[in-house]
């Protein structure tokens, strides 16, 4: 089997854990866990009511460490903050942002217990398309491509993202746009946080 070195992101709640587990197990990679590797090795900078907040500098430090004992063998790292501790010089095959509906997500979050100003901040983030336009400044556009998990399964989501990995070929992306599904008073209701 083909070594696999992969980046699975985006926005809190689009299922990048749920998948990242089902990807790993199939390709036979290692889970590399942003948030796990910065709790466990003390880089937080505060917690706060809506979380933790890592030190993204002292994060970056432990994944490169990470990876350059890593010579060999299919990792996949996970986390919302792989385009703010990562470089380019990672040397990844592909970096999966997965995308979700605002109104999904939303459930998703609510589910989670977050508080309203954190769903609205995190919704709106996806909305914007953050994740991914930060990617690709990351990452470079030929290594990005883009997963709409919307009425998806995992095990869809899964499949679709090792099938993406497994072709050479330049990575898609830039075919969501949230802004053209929801209402102008959905948007208003989301940006006020
Ligand atoms: N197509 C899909 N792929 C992955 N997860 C999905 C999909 N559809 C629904 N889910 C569900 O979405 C929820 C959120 O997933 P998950 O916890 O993996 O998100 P996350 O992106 O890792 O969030 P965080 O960044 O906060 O860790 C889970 O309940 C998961 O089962
Ligand atoms: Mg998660």
């Amino acid at each position: 089997m083909k070594t696999v070195r992969l980046v699975i992101t985006g926005n809190p709640g689009v299922g990048k854990h749920t998948s990242a587990q089902l990807v790993a197990r199939e390709l036979k990679a290692e889970i590399i866990d942003i948030n796990k590797v910065a709790l466990d090795n003390g880089a937080v900078l505060e917690k706060t009511g809506k979380g933790i907040e890592v030190d993204t500098k002292k994060a970056s430090k432990l994944v490169a460490n990470i990876l350059n004992k890593k010579k060999k063998g299919s990792f996949v790292i996970v986390g919302h903050l792989a385009p703010y501790v990562m470089k380019k010089s990672a040397g990844i095959d592909m970096a999966a942002v997965l995308r979700r509906s605002p109104r999904k997500l939303e459930e998703t979050l609510l589910e989670r217990k977050y508080i309203r100003e954190k769903v609205n901040e995190n919704v709106s983030a996806e909305i914007l398309g953050i994740s991914l336009y930060d990617s690709i400044k990351a990452f470079g556009k030929r290594k990005v491509a883009e997963f709409d998990t919307t009425g998806k399964t995992p095990e869809q989501t899964a499949e679709e993202i090792i099938a993406t990995v497994q072709k050479e070929r330049p990575r898609r992306s830039g075919s969501v746009d949230w802004l053209a599904v929801i209402s102008e008073e959905e948007v208003q209701r989301y940006f006020s946080y």
